[in-house]
């Protein structure tokens, strides 16, 4: 088993260890543009090696060569987000790395499942699919498992309860327009409407929704460490094949009313990528605000065809 992680940055990198670190596949190679940087990093995770234990082999390279055969690739190429921008300004750079990465990765292994995680995430999504060629189940983007995450350690804080009790649903974009969903949210399967009020509930959900922004106003840049963690579960959770539900940006064609794009719903993931979406039930204003958000996707996905049509991306 071979995961490739093509840009070896703070999320690629550390997406990277992580994967290294459950010792699960034979290889990760990790691909940027930098001379020198990702096989620096791949050296470096390798002397790390002794002291955590692992057998997986980290390889660093410039050229996708030694990507060939891959079953799994995390995308995290591209710009990630300074204080005053939302992901949305990052578009047209990041479509045009994506684009070209994805076309460059994807001859070599052509039966690889993708985890996309540049950002605006569910627009580079798509553009995975369709640079990609791929059956739109094999492609996916990781935003939910942080964002889930995220939503489950406010809790956990509030609660000072274990992070490992809480189990949580967000839906939507990966935006402000995010949907976490409080009657889809337990505590050892207690609902959390049952433990806290109304006020703390919606104050953790509105931290939640910023929780990418919060990051990056402490420290200049966006997050890394749940971020590749994240994506490296997602990555575990097609090699092990265990029947893992959580919330990817998924391929939705008629599912929860949305139509053509990659959204953020809960799935099976397993060795197919994503084997079902999983479709719960969700109340008018549920509903409605998962419709809000789709809008923003597409907004930005009619976004991308303008710029297209301009020549703007390359
Ligand atoms: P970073 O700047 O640390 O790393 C990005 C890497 O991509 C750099 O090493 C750069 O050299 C490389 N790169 C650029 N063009 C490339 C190309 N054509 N081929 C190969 N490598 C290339 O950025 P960071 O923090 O790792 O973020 C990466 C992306 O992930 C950003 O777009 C960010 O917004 C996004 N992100 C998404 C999250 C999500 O939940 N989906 C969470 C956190 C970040
Ligand atoms: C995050 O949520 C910026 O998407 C990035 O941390």
């Amino acid at each position: 088993m071979k995961v490739t992680v093509i840009g070896a940055g703070n999320v690629g990198a550390t997406a990277a260890e992580c994967v290294a670190r459950k010792d699960m596949v034979h290889e990760v190679v990790m691909v940027d543009i930098q001379d020198g940087m990702p096989q620096g990093k791949a050296l470096d995770m390798m002397e790390s090696a002794p002291i955590h234990g692992f057998d997986t082999t980290i390889t660093g390279t410039n050229d996708y060569g030694p990507t060939e055969g891959s079953d799994v690739c995390i995308i995290t190429a591209g710009l990630p987000r300074k204080p005053g921008m939302s992901r949305d300004d990052l578009l047209a750079k990041n479509a045009s790395i994506v684009g070209d990465v994805t076309t460059q990765f994807a001859t070599g292994s052509p039966d690889a499942k993708l985890i996309i995680v540049s950002n605006p995430l569910d627009v580079m999504t798509y553009v995975a699919f369709e640079e990609s060629g791929f059956d739109p189940n094999h492609v996916m983007g990781m935003a939910g498992v942080l964002d889930t995450a995220r939503y489950r350690a406010f809790l956990a804080m509030e609660l000072d309860v274990s992070v490992r009790d809480i189990q949580a649903l967000l839906m939507g974009g990966h935006g402000d327009t995010m949907v976490p969903l409080p009657r889809y949210t337990t505590v050892g399967g207690i609902p959390i409407t049952e433990l806290l009020d109304d006020d703390t509930i919606e104050g953790i959900v509105e931290r939640t929704k910023g929780g990418g922004g919060e990051i990056v106003n402490l420290m200049g840049t966006s997050a890394w460490y749940a971020p590749g963690a994240a994506a490296a579960e997602m990555a575990e959770a097609i090699i092990k094949d265990n029947g893992r539900v959580l919330p990817a940006a998924a391929y939705c064609d008629g599912a929860y009313d949305v139509n053509d794009m990659f959204i953020g719903v809960p799935v099976k993931l397993g060795a197919d990528g994503v084997e079902e979406i999983i479709e719960v039930d969700l109340n008018d204003e549920e509903q409605a605000l998962m419709q809000t958000s789709a809008d923003h996707v597409q907004d930005n996905l009619d976004n991308l065809a303008r710029l297209k049509k301009e020549g703007a991306i390359g």
